[in-house]
């Protein structure tokens, strides 16, 4: 294995170590928790913003920018005229040693040159709307040394997009003040902004400068600031233009001597009264009261060991340990990490999502609600409300809702048929973890009638009759302006290159059909039957299975193609995703919904599903979306052969539906299969595919590039994907088995022959399971025997029963 070819995973600290600046695409992590976020790449690039990215950035990055990664926060050091960074870039040159480590929401840089070793430790510490920085500067040579030291950001505008467009405006905006060791960056204070950021350091500082121009020089960059080579600030302020902040510090160490700053930047809001100190000058005591609580390196280690406490009690609740160590890495590390970061930021700010065009995502986040539920339950019921409020009476969604305002995104609208029904996957979820049921009374208005009392479960009613009020010829469910794929545009027909696929819909859409929507809303609609059931809504129950199999009944009669599930019918009523087509005749999506739902599992329709799947998507880095690729642009089909083959939707590797066939697989008791496919789309268990993969080796990326593409294997789009969520629940709730129901832990375990045991520790409600599974016989899936503190139990639940306390679960396979 060529593991050590850009870094390595330290499990034991929960960390992965980066040993090159020069990684194939910037290797970022993610900082902070509630509100207050950072990206921090492997040389301190990337940029943060409190709650929205789009409306409250507070430094500026240029995405896609030459050299790769250019922006940031910077510490440079000039000691006789060499200069070099503490994250290693953007200053290019040869250093001694160069170590990043990317941690559970804090990434460290060690760095050593001339016998200076520095190491930078960056964190968002708990509720804090601010980044810390500490960097201890060490003497390792026997004569004193003096440096300069020069740190460095850029600040945005606050409204990224208007920052990075509205150049007659924005170049005369901008204002700062500076006041003993802080910069303060005032723009539109004086008008309608209640907030400011700040750059302080804990100590004097001999100089600053606030220009961008004046610091870095005219035709200089990132890597040769002017200042850092004249080696002297100039105390420049700056009148618009493009404001920064960079203190200058000059260090005088003894050998062996250390010198330790932590630098805060921060964000601050100021009640409208309170705004100003005096004519034209800002209140900064929020700003000196935030300093305080960081401004000894005993404050800031306390408040690292917190976040560590957290993290580890987070991820703790679910702790695997597994014959496969990518397994249990994945599962109790960075599976769950990633899924945190989707929580917070569903696919809106990443270094490929800008941060201003994508709001939350109706359909996106309430799938991921399936990784971290378990980790958040209470932030979980609140998402979930948040989303359920920006439903409509008639079942349809807003696709988006603005993290600020919580309001459906109009710019989007809606008309995605498949959105209704995740909010069921959703809730369900929700209800197994918690053992909540009272939540399906919780009052939360529809968008459209704010003042009728709706419940929850009148939300799941509404989506559940979304999808049978609008079926199409075959009476399958219409797609509307599309299902989860959302570059299948079938109502589209755009032949106009400024046109979005994403929000044009052309005719009535009462012809186009989905069959991912169809297994999707068997699936789902059984979990609304089973809690009516569990509600004792036992005559909606009945109502709604009538249409269940009435759905199970179309589905058998228009929806086999005689080895697999056809995809869709288009708007001509011609199939998608069948033997009769010649590009596009075998689809991912349909294949893992039917089955999921159930569907063939009984008569040997999944097995040729399956095998199908096997023989035709099966490619060495996952399985791709459909094939043949299409290899032309055709308006029926819309912005999925807009791509070339093997990219994205056109038969690349969308890591977001891998996952639904490994819980396919392992429903049907495969689990050889079933553990190959999760090990060939999961990073983790591929990290001699790191250089060809690009992205991070340690996170889902949303694609990998097909087996149509120039380079199959390139992944790209790390981090905001649903390929994370559904990963963790496919890996632990069917290869591991162990998932929350209404009533209980079900154990069902479906895992590769070989394994001899695996254990796994769950906290569930409010007992803490010990569960030991062993396989004597060597056996995929079947539970002969389980045993709970040493009695045993009838079938595969371990009934909840009010426990609490730890209990020792023993079951054997068989
Ligand atoms: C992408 C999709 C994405 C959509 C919405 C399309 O261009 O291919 O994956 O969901 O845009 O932003
Ligand atoms: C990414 C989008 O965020 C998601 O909603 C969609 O399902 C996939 N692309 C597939 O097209």
């Amino acid at each position: 294995m060529q593991q050590d070819q850009y870094g390595y995973f330290d499990d034991a600290n929960k960390e992965f170590v980066i040993t090159t600046p020069y990684t194939p695409l910037p290797w970022i992590n993610y900082l902070g928790n509630d509100g207050f976020y950072a990206l921090i790449s492997n040389t301190a690039g990337g940029y943060s913003f409190y709650r929205d990215p789009k409306f409250r950035r507070l430094t500026r990055y240029r995405y896609n920018n030459v050299p790769m990664d250019s922006g940031g926060r910077y510490f440079y050091f000039n000691l006789d005229g060499d200069i070099w960074s503490a994250s290693g870039r953007p200053v290019d040159c040869e250093l001694d040693h160069y170590e990043c480590r990317h941690g559970m929401g804090y990434s460290s840089f060690s760095v050593e040159k001339n016998q200076i070793a520095s190491k930078l430790t960056s964190f968002v510490p708990l509720d804090t709307t601010g980044e810390v920085h500490r960097l201890q500067v060490t003497n390792n040579s026997d004569s004193s040394k003096e440096l300069d030291l020069f740190s460095f950001i850029e600040w945005c505008l606050w409204n990224a997009e208007d920052d990075g467009t509205n150049f007659q405006r924005n170049l005369s905006t901008g204002e700062v003040e500076i006041e003993s060791n802080t910069i303060f960056h005032k723009t539109e204070y004086r008008e309608r902004r209640n907030h400011y950021a700040f750059y302080s350091v804990n100590r004097d500082i001999d100089g600053f400068d606030t220009d961008r121009n004046a610091f870095i020089g005219n035709y200089n960059g990132f890597g040769n600031p002017q200042v850092v080579k004249n080696g002297q600030s100039t105390n420049s302020h700056a009148h618009g233009w493009s404001p920064i902040a960079s203190h200058h510090i000059k260090l005088d160490l003894a050998p062996g001597e250390t010198a330790s700053m932590v630098f805060v930047l921060g964000y601050v809001e100021v009640p409208e009264e309170q705004k100003w100190q005096s004519q034209g000058v800002i209140n900064k005591k929020p700003s000196w009261d935030f300093q305080s609580k960081f401004d000894t390196d005993e404050k800031f280690e306390a408040e690292l060991a917190k976040l560590n406490q957290y993290w580890d009690n987070l991820l703790g609740k679910i702790t695997v340990n597994t014959p496969n160590n990518s397994m249990n890495r994945a599962m109790n590390i960075w599976n769950q990490y990633q899924n945190m970061v989707t929580f917070n930021l569903s696919r809106s700010a990443s270094f490929y999502e800008s941060g201003i065009g994508r709001g939350m995502g109706f359909r996106d986040s309430n799938q991921d609600t399936i990784g971290f539920t378990h980790m958040v339950p209470n932030a979980v019921k609140e998402r979930i409300i948040d989303l359920a409020a920006t439903q409509q009476s008639d079942g349809s969604a807003y696709h988006q809702y603005q993290p600020l305002t919580k309001k459906g995104n109009a710019a989007i609208g809606g008309n995605f048929n498949d959105d209704p029904m995740w909010l069921v996957l959703s809730t369900a979820n929700y209800i197994k973890e918690t053992g909540d049921v009272a939540f399906l009374d919780t009052i939360v208005p529809f968008e459209d009638t704010p003042d009728v009392q709706s419940t929850q479960f009148d939300h799941l009613t509404a989506s559940f009759y979304h999808v049978v009020n609008n079926l199409g010829p075959h009476g399958l469910p219409l797609i509307g302006r599309a299902d989860w794929n959302d570059c299948l545009n079938l109502n589209c027909f755009s032949t106009e290159p400024n046109e979005s696929y994403q929000t044009t819909q052309r005719g009535e859409s009462d012809v186009a059909e989905s069959l991912m929507i169809a297994g999707q809303f068997v699936l789902y609609g059984n979990e609304y039957a089973n809690l009516c059931d569990l509600t004792g809504r036992t005559e909606d129950a009945a109502k709604a299975r009538v249409h269940i199999n009435q759905m199970i009944a179309t589905i058998d009669q228009h929806g086999w193609d005689g080895n697999w599930f056809i995809r869709a019918y288009d708007s001509r009523g011609l199939p998608l995703g069948s033997h009769t087509c010649d590009e596009g005749k075998i689809f991912i999506e349909s294949q893992g919904f039917c089955l999921m739902a159930g569907i063939g599992m009984q008569d040997g329709r999944a097995e040729k599903a399956l095998n199908a799947v096997n023989q035709h998507l099966l490619a060495e880095h996952g399985i791709v979306v459909q094939q043949p690729a299409y290899s032309d642009y055709n308006k029926y089909y819309g912005e999925i052969t807009s791509y070339p083959p093997g990219y994205k939707e056109n038969a690349g590797i969308f890591c977001h539906n891998n996952p639904w066939i490994v819980v396919s697989e392992a429903m049907l008791g495969r689990g050889d299969q079933a553990f190959d496919y999760f090990s060939r789309f999961t990073p983790l268990f591929r990290p001699q595919d790191m250089a060809k993969h690009r992205t991070e080796p340690y996170v889902y990326s949303q694609m990998i590039a097909g087996k149509d593409a120039a380079i199959p294997g390139e992944a790209k789009n790390s981090w905001l994907t649903g390929a994370a969520a559904w990963s963790f629940y496919a890996g632990t709730q069917y290869i591991l088995g162990i998932a929350p129901d209404y009533q209980g832990l079900s154990i069902n375990p479906c895992i590769p022959k070989d394994w001899d045991e695996f254990s796994v520790k769950r906290q569930f409600r409010d007992a803490t399971y010990h569960i030991q599974v062993n396989n004597p016989n060597k056996v995929s899936k079947g539970v002969m025997k389980i045993e709970i503190d040493g009695q045993g139990i009838e079938g595969n639940t371990i009934p909840y029963n009010d426990f609490n306390g730890e209990h020792q679960v023993v079951v054997t396979m068989g």
